[in-house]
């Protein structure tokens, strides 16, 4: 009996043994079998850099979100829409340019943006099966903002509508507050806004600032630095054209420049009216003026942010901005107006008052012409960069806010 059970002992031990070694060998042989799938030898293609295996799973995760895009729409309502398709995301249309919608596809970050633009984007004719939308709209009437609310309460009926951002041509005086009960915080469906105009609501949560940009809405061209002749002289100092509303300060400065006898200088060309269309020669005249101006001018209009500052730039010329806030509900902290720019260090002359014009225009008359050149060529690179960054930030915000 005791022999018995020593047997037995000894054959379960033996037996133990024998599947222990089994299943170390089983372990063995999935080990091995994985490391000489060849996936430990990758390379980056490029590169000699030798990945390891958790390095490529990552890898090869992140290629799988990048094939599976998503997809966001941009809807243009307003022409600041094609400031931020052409300007400022560089993205190309691909169909019906000039017609009644004009479609364009761009991928940013792994982003498939595509763009719709025109008067035939109406809310029956986009695709309803939209899930990530970027709505372009203008706040800058009470009738524009009749024609936003349409879209904006029309959004609902897109039912696979997960996320939705708002880029608002703001209202002038900063009077945005239509706009908050679409703000998600408030029970609506906008998740985020980019608001044009040194608007109080700018946070940079759900409200970001959006600059306002070329006058696209009157054929303001996209010019590229290398386009440009910025080496030769410019003929005019200075130069503004623009509505001379009466006892404004755009009427002291026309009166400043005349007093000073710089009519021959400085081009200034007033209208006593403001004029919404704009035709292919007063375009030229404009911007030939631009051209050949070391300045352009920019009083203040209805707001201190006008396009000009945005197109004097782009031609090189610099810009001599009233820094001023106008009357309404802008911001009037310290960094306003134009916060934008100034947070972006843009190579623009502040002037508090017009009366300060001669000091600028004695400086300027110390300038070299190599200097003049060398300044031209960094107005126009900064602008450059500054369209990049905001796309940049733009497609940033677009990430965190939808995915
Ligand atoms: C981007 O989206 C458009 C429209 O949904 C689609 O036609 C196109 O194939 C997409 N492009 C890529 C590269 O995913
Ligand atoms: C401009 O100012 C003058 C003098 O202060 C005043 O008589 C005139 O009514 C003002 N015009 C407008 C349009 O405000």
């Amino acid at each position: 009996m005791k022999r018995f059970c020593r047997y037995l002992m000894v054959s379960s031990c033996v037996v133990y043994v024998v599947v222990t070694l089994i299943a170390v060998y089983k372990l063995y042989c999935v080990v091995g079998d994985k490391e000489s799938d060849g996936i430990s030898q990758l390379h980056y293609p490029g590169t000699n850099t030798h990945i390891s295996k958790t390095e490529y799973l990552k890898i090869s995760l992140n290629s799988e979100t990048t094939v599976k895009r998503s997809n966001v729409e941009i809807w243009g309502k307003a022409a600041i829409a094609k400031y931020l398709w052409h300007h400022i995301l560089d993205g190309k249309v691909e169909n019906g340019e000039g017609g009644l919608v004009e479609t364009g596809f761009k991928i940013l970050h792994g982003i498939n943006f595509t763009y719709r633009y025109g008067p035939g984007v109406i809310q029956t004719t986009v695709p309803s099966d939209v899930e990530k939308l970027v709505l372009v709209l203008n706040g800058r009437s009470e009738e524009k903002i009749n024609v936003a609310k349409q879209w904006l309460d029309y959004v609902p009926l897109y039912k696979k509508l997960t996320h939705i951002a708002v880029v608002l041509l703001g209202d002038e005086g900063c009077s945005n507050d239509w706009l908050l009960p679409y703000m998600k915080s408030r029970g609506g469906r906008i998740d985020v806004a980019f608001l044009v105009y040194d608007s109080p609501l700018i946070d940079n949560v759900q409200f970001y600032q959006w600059p306002l940009g070329v006058a696209v809405y009157r054929g303001f061209p996209d010019v590229k630095p290398k386009d440009l002749d910025l080496k030769s002289s410019r003929s005019l100092t200075c130069n503004f054209l623009g509505t001379i509303y009466e006892n404004s300060s755009r009427q002291l400065l026309s009166d400043v420049i005349k007093k000073s006898g710089l009519q021959d200088s400085c081009y200034i060309k007033g209208r006593k009216k403001w004029q919404p269309n704009e035709t292919p020669e007063t375009l030229k005249i404009y911007m030939s003026a631009l051209l050949k101006s070391d300045l352009t001018l920019s009083p203040v209009g209805k707001n201190t942010e006008c396009y000009r500052i945005y197109e004097a730039m782009s031609l090189g010329s610099v810009p001599v901005v009233e820094d001023v806030v106008t009357p309404g509900n802008c911001d009037t902290s310290a960094d306003s107006p134009l916060r934008l720019l100034k947070q972006y260090g843009a190579p623009i002359i502040y002037v508090k008052s017009w009366h300060q014009l001669h000091i600028v225009l004695h400086q300027e008359s110390q300038l070299t012409v190599e200097e003049k050149a060398a300044r031209r060529i960094q107005v126009t690179e900064w602008y450059k960069n500054f369209k990049t960054h905001m796309s940049a930030s733009f497609v940033q915000v677009i990430e965190k806010k939808f995915l």
